[in-house]
């Protein structure tokens, strides 16, 4: 066997002139070891209390270049890597602690004044143009001894937690959905072929459309139609380019995000400059906030951007959520578009009306169904930020970091999920009821700010998807591909398929 030396050449064969690209060589190799070893494996050493760092290669880059492709890929890398414990990323030289196990979760939950929410609305209202002082106005204590941020949690739930004031709500929403839901009104851009004996639609075009125009209906006065008539369109327009919200972009170079995110907020500002008894129609919530806000003094802009953030988070996931029901349904290679309409078929009345109680009370297929799409396809996520050194799930955490809540990773969980957590079940919630209660089923967040919309949204889903599939006779097109969920990026709730992957639905009357 020969040896190495008889193989490769000494140094002193290799050319004179490549003498110095070699040394250079060595140099960063011997540098970029040093600062590995520095970065990843002494802090483990010195400061082995903090969540450890996930290595990465290019130095102050960080994981930058995967949070921004793949970032849930980033986090079950780590989960995996640092078997469910805590640990660190980091982006251009900032670190951020990353927290995917749901003891951890409820562990942070109990912290709501060391892991602070209110710096991260601060942040994203400034992101939508709200100067310093409308951010600082909003944090500061006011009507009542709380903040206009405290005071708004709480009329959300008074809106739309059981009760009263979401009945009304609900009945609005529920009656405009059914109206819309004919196929006469599919119409306009959403169809992509009408060949008289049916119509090809763009299925996420279509939820969108309807979904976000009964909710805006049911939140505001119909003039808001009047003032700004594209907003339903606009507010779509910028679902899909509000990624783009923390890069703090010029306008040349984001050009949608701008005139999208401009148009809706210019439309609500309008809307709140009317005069009350022009708005007679709004929602309860839409009013008390207003008035709120008018009698602590802030600007029109401050009111209009916090009216903006209230419209977005109330319609940015809900249609999407039905997107992704209908594709998974169409799909699906067992009975389960026949085990759905048979099980719905009861809730529909021989003159069509819909009965509700049975609906959401006895389709449990519907249910579990709605569930699983909801688990595969959502990427909620908790941002916190640490106000002050402190200890979670036995870490120290330095003050002025951010801790990120990667829900989307604990969803795919085996141990709680089971090992086909990775694949479409649609009875794994039927055949499990306990595991919507799970704390590792996160898709409407949790503590503070858990979704105070997320019965009404539950209802709205579920309708949607029942009438589809009562009263038209759905069908992919030939060659139809099922749409990749855009993983890149979390948006904070539903995923939207990616760019130029909708699906177009063959859609005739039952
Ligand atoms: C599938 C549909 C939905 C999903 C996945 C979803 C998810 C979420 C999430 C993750 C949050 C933030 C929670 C946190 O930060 O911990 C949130 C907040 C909120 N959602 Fe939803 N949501 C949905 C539908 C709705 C609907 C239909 C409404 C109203 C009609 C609504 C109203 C709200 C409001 C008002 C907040 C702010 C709560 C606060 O800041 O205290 N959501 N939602």
């Amino acid at each position: 066997m020969s040896r190495l030396e008889d193989i490769a050449p000494s140094l002193s064969d290799i050319p004179e002139s490549f003498a110095p690209a070699l040394r250079y060589l060595g140099t960063a190799i011997a540098l970029w070891t040093a600062w590995y070893f520095y970065t990843f494996h002494l802090p483990q050493i010195r400061h082995s209390d903090e969540p450890p760092i996930l290595p990465y290669r290019i130095p102050v880059v960080g994981h930058a270049f995967q949070m921004f492709s793949s970032a849930s890929k980033l986090f079950a890398r780590g989960k995996k890597q640092f078997k469910g414990r805590m640990f660190t990323i980091v982006t251009m030289g900032t670190p951020m602690y990353i927290v995917t196990s749901a003891p951890d979760v409820l562990s942070a939950f109990k912290m709501p004044k060391d892991l602070d929410f209110d710096p991260v609305i601060a942040q994203i209202m400034g992101c939508y143009g709200m100067s310093r002082e409308g951010v600082e106005a909003q944090s500061k204590v006011g009507e009542g001894g709380k903040t206009f941020v405290d005071r708004s949690v709480e009329m959300f739930k008074v809106q739309l937690h059981p009760g009263e004031k979401l009945d009304v709500l609900q009945d609005v929403l529920l009656k405009r959905i059914d109206e819309q839901l004919t196929y006469e009104k599919i119409e306009g851009g959403m169809v992509r072929e009408d060949r008289g004996e049916g119509k090809v639609v763009d299925m996420y075009e279509w939820a969108g459309t309807v979904i976000i125009e009964a909710q805006t209906r049911a939140f505001f006065d119909e003039v808001i139609f009047e003032l700004c008539p594209e907003i339903v369109g606009q507010e779509m327009i910028f679902e899909e380019e509000a990624w783009k919200l923390s890069m703090e972009l010029p306008r040349w170079a984001a050009g949608k995000f701008h005139s999208s995110m401009d148009y809706v907020r210019d439309g609500l500002l309008r809307y709140l400059q009317l005069p009350k008894e022009k708005r007679k129609g709004e929602s309860w919530v839409v009013t008390s906030m207003l008035e709120s806000m008018e009698k602590e003094g802030y600007d029109a802009n401050t009111r209009a951007i916090s009216l903006f953030a209230f419209y977005r988070v109330v319609n940015g996931n809900a249609y999407k959520l039905v997107f992704w029901l209908i594709t998974y349904i169409l799909f699906d290679t067992s009975s389960l578009l026949k085990d759905l309409q048979s099980e719905i078929s009861p809730a529909f009345e021989p003159d069509g009306s819909i009965n509700l109680d049975t609906l959401f009370n006895s389709c449990p297929l519907l249910a579990s169904t709605c569930e699983e799409a909801l688990r595969l396809t959502d990427w909620s996520v908790g941002m916190r930020k640490v106000t002050k050194d402190t200890v979670l799930a036995g870490k120290r955490l330095r003050a002025g970091r951010n801790l990120f809540m990667a829900y989307r990773t604990m969803h795919f969980d085996q141990q709680a999920f089971g090992t086909d957590a990775d694949s479409f079940k649609p009875r794994r919630f039927m055949d499990n009821p306990s595991l919507i209660k799970s704390s590792w089923y996160k898709p409407f967040g949790g503590a503070t700010h858990y979704c105070p919309g997320r019965f009404i949204a539950r209802k709205e889903i579920v309708m949607f998807v029942a009438i589809l599939l009562k009263r038209f006779d759905l069908g992919l097109p030939e060659g139809s591909k099922f749409p990749k969920v855009d993983d890149t990026l979390p948006s904070g709730g539903v995923q939207s398929p990616l760019p130029g992957q909708s699906l177009h639905v063959r859609v005739k009357k039952a």
